[in-house]
């Protein structure tokens, strides 16, 4: 139980969180979305409302209740979660992006629906969103009073593309996990991550560039085993 842990006490400070997927429509009837279903985030959002932290949740559209107590804000496409973050942002101590935010989105969203009689075949051309976590690492204070935690979904190469996220996108933490491994993945009760912190990723480059410390990166990841999410 987090309220009787002193070191978990969040009184007084602001956390912002975005969580779920995001839907990119196409015209009234279709989007393009991914198989988030907003666990993890909203498990984070009720853990750091029962420390005590002022909570705000932006949330792409899901399944499940919103959390007593916490501020939410529902969206729907990435835009929307980009311009519902940039408003909520400086006032933010902690920020945590459990979101899978589509990372593109159709260059024209059709006013009317599409019709299949008038396309015999139907080509998409997809342009970037903003890239939210990112922005945010840009634009978090410079003083280090924003503690910034991105999380990597990845199914291959897990602590290499984890670290370049973590670096190009200046994370004070990120949350790296296995679409692949038991117990992690889409829609799942529980989660098993390797949490990455900067130390570890310069160790990792000093490692890489050829420079005199031999740092084992391996034993300073936070390894967690599946853990349920509240
Ligand atoms: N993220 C974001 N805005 C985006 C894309 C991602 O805020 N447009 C955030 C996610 O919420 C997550 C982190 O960036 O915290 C990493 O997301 P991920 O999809 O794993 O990485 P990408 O940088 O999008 O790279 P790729 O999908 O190509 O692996
Ligand atoms: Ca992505």
């Amino acid at each position: 139980d987090h309220r009787q842990d002193a070191s978990c006490d969040l009184r007084g400070l602001r956390v912002l969180i975005t969580a779920g997927p995001t839907q990119e429509p196409l015209d009234p009837v279709r989007y393009l979305t991914n198989h988030s279903t907003g666990k993890m985030g909203y498990a984070l959002a009720r853990a750091a409302q029962s420390m005590g932290a002022d909570v705000t949740l932006v949330s792409g559209p899901v399944a499940l209740d919103e959390p007593d107590g916490v501020h939410t804000i529902h969206v729907q496409t990435a835009q929307e979660m980009f311009d519902a973050v940039r408003g909520q942002f400086s006032q933010a101590d902690i920020i945590i992006m459990a979101a899978a935010v589509g990372d593109f989105r159709p260059d024209h969203r059709s006013d009317q629906k599409i019709k299949k009689a008038a396309e015999s075949t139907l080509n998409i051309t997809l342009v970037h969103n903003p890239d939210i976590l990112a922005w945010a690492g840009e634009h978090k204070r410079k003083d280090g009073s924003q503690m910034l935690c991105g999380f990597a979904m990845e199914t291959q190469d897990l602590l290499a593309n984890a670290q370049s996220k973590l670096e190009r996108k200046h994370c004070d933490m990120l949350v790296a996990n296995n679409l692949n491994d038991p117990g992690a993945g889409f829609a799942h009760d529980t989660n098993r991550v390797v949490i990455l912190t900067p130390d570890i990723s310069s160790a990792a480059c000093s490692r890489h560039s050829g420079t005199a410390q031999p740092v084992d990166t391996q034993d300073r990841h936070v390894h967690a085993e599946p853990q349920p999410l509240m």
